[in-house]
């Protein structure tokens, strides 16, 4: 289902954790709330869930004004960071629980809510496991049973509030594939909150980005990586260098030259140069472009991060490079020249 937020705010004791939040979020889309710590996710999703009223704003579902519905009048599914199966229930207990305690006129028969059940642990993949209890069963699978549990009541939109936070990277990174397979099968309206980008980028149709209780950019996964729209964005999302220019004659400058990279129709002035470490050009000594130091490198994976000392009062770029392109680079003098960038304003 269609869930639409307007121009929501809440306050606590007149702390303001959201600001005139407004998203559109389509029907069927998998949709990831990303943000630091603080910047309001569990809140805003604490409130498309009916857990918390808003100080001002409404909620829609589909064309219906949800605002000040109950919990179950919404009828959501949550799954929260920490499990919350209930201990004395078995997995089995735990996921018919929903659909149990509705009332009797619309509680499917016993034999119904059993065989629903057991359909869902087949598409988490625990069949087998029904009557455990949770203390019987490993962080990975006790997600995948609340899981289970919170589409069980067939909800018109699913919450997910960092689900996999507890999980060590190994689990989460399966979770997190097995997750958007799941949803590409039951196609359910769901609400995804992280702190982490990747997980994001990997699993998201697409992304929201907030900070200090404010929408930054919503996105595709490709959008707000190849095109952040704040500093905030491109900080957020992805490594990034930020280097103190100059604009002047259509040109960014830096220090006392131009670097070889254009700007036309911006206008003169102090700027910030936004680029990323895998986004430069490494060159043959030139007239206009970046030059300086390799202070440090350090192997990542398949490439190698060297620290490129610009000047004093500069932070020093990281640029991402091939392993055979850095060999004996260290203390040597490069020059270099971003691909791709963006400027904004100090
Ligand atoms: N019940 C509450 N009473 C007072 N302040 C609250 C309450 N709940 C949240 N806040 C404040 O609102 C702001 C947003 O909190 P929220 O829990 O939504 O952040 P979050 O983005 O989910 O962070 P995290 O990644 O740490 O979970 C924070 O400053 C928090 O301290
Ligand atoms: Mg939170």
């Amino acid at each position: 289902m269609e869930v639409r937020v307007e121009k929501l705010r809440k306050e606590f004791e007149r702390f303001p954790a959201l600001h005139h939040v407004s998203l559109d979020i389509r029907s069927g889309e998998l949709i990831a709330l990303l943000g630091p710590s603080g910047s309001g996710k569990t809140t805003l999703l604490r409130l498309i869930a009916g857990l918390e009223a808003p100080t001002e704003g409404k909620i829609f579902f589909g064309e219906q004004d949800a605002s000040y519905k109950s919990v179950q009048e919404r009828n959501i599914g949550f799954v929260f960071q920490h499990y919350a199966l209930f201990r004395h229930m078995t997995v089995l207990e735990n996921v018919s629980f929903g659909l149990k305690i509705r009332p009797a006129k619309r509680r499917p028969e016993a034999a119904e809510i059993k065989k629903r059940a057991f359909e869902l642990l087949e598409l988490v993949q625990l069949s087998g496991l029904e009557k455990r209890y949770p203390a019987q069963l490993s962080g990975g699978q006790r997600q995948r049973v609340a899981l289970a549990r919170a589409m069980a009541v067939e909800p018109n939109v699913l919450l997910l509030d960092e689900p996999f936070g507890a999980l060590d990277a190994q689990v989460r990174k399966d979770l997190r594939k097995w997750l958007r397979e799941i949803h590409d099968q039951t196609g359910h309206t769901t609400v995804f909150v992280t702190h982490d980008q990747e997980e994001a980028l990997e699993l998201a149709d697409r992304i929201v980005v907030m900070s200090q209780g404010r929408i930054e950019q919503v996105g595709t996964p490709d959008e707000v990586y190849d095109n952040p729209n704040s500093p905030f964005v491109f900080g957020f999302i992805g490594q990034s260098n930020c280097l103190k220019v100059r604009i002047s004659n259509h040109e960014v400058w830096f220090e006392d030259r131009p670097i070889g990279v254009p700007a036309p129709g911006e206008r003169e002035g102090e700027a910030l140069l936004y680029f990323r470490p895998h986004d430069i050009q490494i060159l043959d000594g030139c007239g206009g472009c970046m030059a300086g130091v390799v202070a440090s490198s350090r192997r990542v994976a398949g490439t190698r991060h060297v620290e490129v000392d610009v000047g004093s009062g500069h932070n020093p770029v990281e640029i991402e490079l091939p392993p055979e392109r850095a060999a004996g680079i260290d203390r040597s003098r490069i020059a270099f020249r971003p691909t791709k960038w963006k400027i904004f304003r100090p």
